[in-house]
């Protein structure tokens, strides 16, 4: 019945959101605004700008006072902060579970897409030499809205030629899950139950995503 794995790639594939999370804060310490890891959980799967936007609202005037030019230098700065975190990225940093996962799914000859809102996820491809087990790349300056938007996941279902009934998400992000949600998918999140309470299926940890398990869950529903 599963014609199509859609996946997120930081904090799915890869554990990149620590350093999304780092280079957020590096900047709002230099801006004199608190950041921490819970205010963090709401930036998970949002693109840049959003991302910055949702920061500067926590100043007493909003953010409102500051001019596109000065918010796209801090975006910047942010984008360049995470570059330098993800300099040495490499296979050793694959989450666990994630290459046999990969490894089962070309085995049942279902294809992958990639469903991220990053404009960093090619290079990380690249440097996690995993490049080669995804089938399509949704760009995320191709799509209107972005998370917590179906546009991503709908667009990698459209690209793979599947109606997306027959799609499981993958997402770590609670934005993430409600993209999938709205694009009609089965949506697999991993991480923190709670946050992820949306999703279909929920494990604690990559290494727990099994493709036989998800398969029993999407037909038992
Ligand atoms: C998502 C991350 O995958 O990509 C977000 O979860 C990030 O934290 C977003 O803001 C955009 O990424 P980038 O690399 O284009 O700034
Ligand atoms: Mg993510």
């Amino acid at each position: 019945e599963i014609q199509a794995f859609i996946f997120d790639l930081d904090g799915v594939i890869t554990d990149t959101a620590k350093y999304h999370y780092e280079a957020w804060k590096q900047l709002a310490e230099e801006l004199g605004i608190h950041f921490d890891l819970e205010f963090n959980e709401q930036l998970k799967g949002i693109d840049r700008m959003a991302s910055l936007e949702k920061i500067l609202s926590q100043l007493s005037d909003g953010g409102s006072s500051f001019t596109l030019e000065q918010k796209q230098e801090w975006a910047d700065r942010k984008n360049n902060n995470y570059k330098r975190l993800i300099r040495t990225v490499d296979e050793s940093e694959i989450l666990p579970g994630i290459l046999e996962l990969f490894h089962d799914l070309k085995q049942a000859g279902i294809p992958i897409g990639l469903a991220s809102a990053s404009r960093n996820a090619g290079t990380l491809l690249r440097q996690l030499k995993v490049e080669s087990y995804i089938n399509v790349i949704a760009d995320p300056e191709s799509v209107a809205h972005g998370k917590p938007a179906p546009d991503i996941f709908l667009k990698a279902a459209e690209a793979l030629g599947v109606d997306p009934r027959y799609c499981v998400g993958v997402e770590d992000a609670e934005a993430g899950v409600q993209a999938i949600k709205s694009a009609g998918m089965f949506a697999v999140g991993v991480g923190d139950a709670e946050i992820l309470s949306k999703a279909d299926y929920i494990v604690s940890e990559t290494s727990k995503l099994s493709l036989s398990e998800i398969q029993h869950y999407m037909t038992g529903r």
